[in-house]
């Protein structure tokens, strides 16, 4: 299939891409490289990288018209700086209208959305299922929010994702690189007293398997494990796979931009798709610990402000 990544050169696009080569797909990838590292997009058969924003409508419109893709996964999101709303708007509305219109117009089958949890806002009740109503309260997540119901205004089939917390290769963003890079280098930590849900990208990528086949369904699924574990918790994990033993550490109240517990409802994606987890919490955790000491860490990025320790 003919597939065009918005973001591909990012953490779940560049995953999407190593999944998906060897399968025969045909690839295009749309990347500003404002998140994205330019190495894990690099020169092979069957992947076309066109460096360009989405927020720029030619460069969309070109992109569409030259490759002509069947599938759209939309994974371009901007999210670096919560003071940046124009920046957050421009790639996450602006940009997100411009792939809807130009699937549209030349006939996309289907449109892949990844959505944050974090458009639930502060869920009313856990684990959040997919039909809670959204009340986003950050930049990213109301940007996210506003392109994710444009897609869905676009008349493409349209299938949007809000996913929990996905692990894997190349992932830089959120407490488990920040502990093992810190607790590696003997610096203190502290643990935000809140909770995620986290999943394993090969139950991620089982689930984008199943999603672009041409009889999946389309419309608003949770794709996660349905439980959570609080910081701490990995925090144990980690120190304990660094061979740390058992570690006091300071426990701080969520910051003011922060959700203190969330774990999604994936049971209608398992009704829908026959799709659920399968990697344990630990497994999860195991695993992306063992990739960094393999691979290394690279800079660790969070769409959050730093909590103040109290
Ligand atoms: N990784 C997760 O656990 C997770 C969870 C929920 C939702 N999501 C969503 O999945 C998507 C991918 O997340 P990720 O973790 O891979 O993030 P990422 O930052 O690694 O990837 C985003 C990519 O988008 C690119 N980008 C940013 N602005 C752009 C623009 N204007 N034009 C073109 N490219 C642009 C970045 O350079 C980067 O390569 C995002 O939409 C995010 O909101 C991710």
């Amino acid at each position: 299939m003919r597939i065009l990544i918005t973001g591909g050169a990012g953490c779940l696009g560049s995953n999407l891409i190593e999944h998906w080569l060897p399968q025969g797909h045909e690839i295009f990838v749309i990347d500003n490289f404002a998140t994205g590292k330019r190495e894990v997009v690099p020169k092979v058969q069957g992947l076309t990288v066109r460096e360009g924003s989405i927020a720029e409508e030619s460069v969309v419109n070109e992109c569409f018209a030259a490759f002509k893709p069947e599938i759209v996964v939309h994974s371009a999101a901007a999210y670096k700086d919560p003071e940046n709303w124009f920046e957050d708007t421009r790639t996450n509305i602006t940009g997100s209208i411009h792939v809807a219109k130009a699937a549209k117009a030349i006939g996309v089958t289907r449109l892949i959305n990844f959505q944050t949890a974090l458009c639930y806002g502060r869920p009313q009740k856990l684990p959040i299922p997919a039909s809670h109503p959204t009340a986003p309260f950050t930049s990213y997540g109301i940007t996210k929010t506003a392109g994710e119901q444009f897609m869905l205004l676009s008349g493409v089939p349209t299938l949007t994702l809000r996913i929990a917390n996905v692990t894997g290769p190349r992932l830089a963003i959120g407490p488990i690189p920040t502990f093992y890079k810190r607790l590696k280098a003997g610096q203190n930590c502290f643990c935000s007293d809140t909770a995620r849900d986290f999943l394993d990208m090969s139950d991620f990528l089982a689930f984008m398997d199943l999603a672009i086949k041409a009889d999946a369904p389309v419309g608003t699924f949770n794709i996660a494990s349905g439980e959570a574990y609080s910081i701490k918790e990995i925090f144990d994990l980690v120190a304990e796979y660094l061979g740390l033993g058992h570690i006091d550490v300071p426990i701080v109240p969520p910051a003011a931009d922060d959700v203190a517990v969330v774990s999604l409802d994936a049971s209608d994606t398992l009704r829908a798709f026959g799709w659920q987890a399968k990697v344990s919490f630990a497994d999860t955790i195991r695993r992306q610990l063992q990739w960094y000491d393999q691979y290394g860490i690279s800079d660790v990025y969070s769409h959050l402000k730093a909590p103040t320790a109290k």
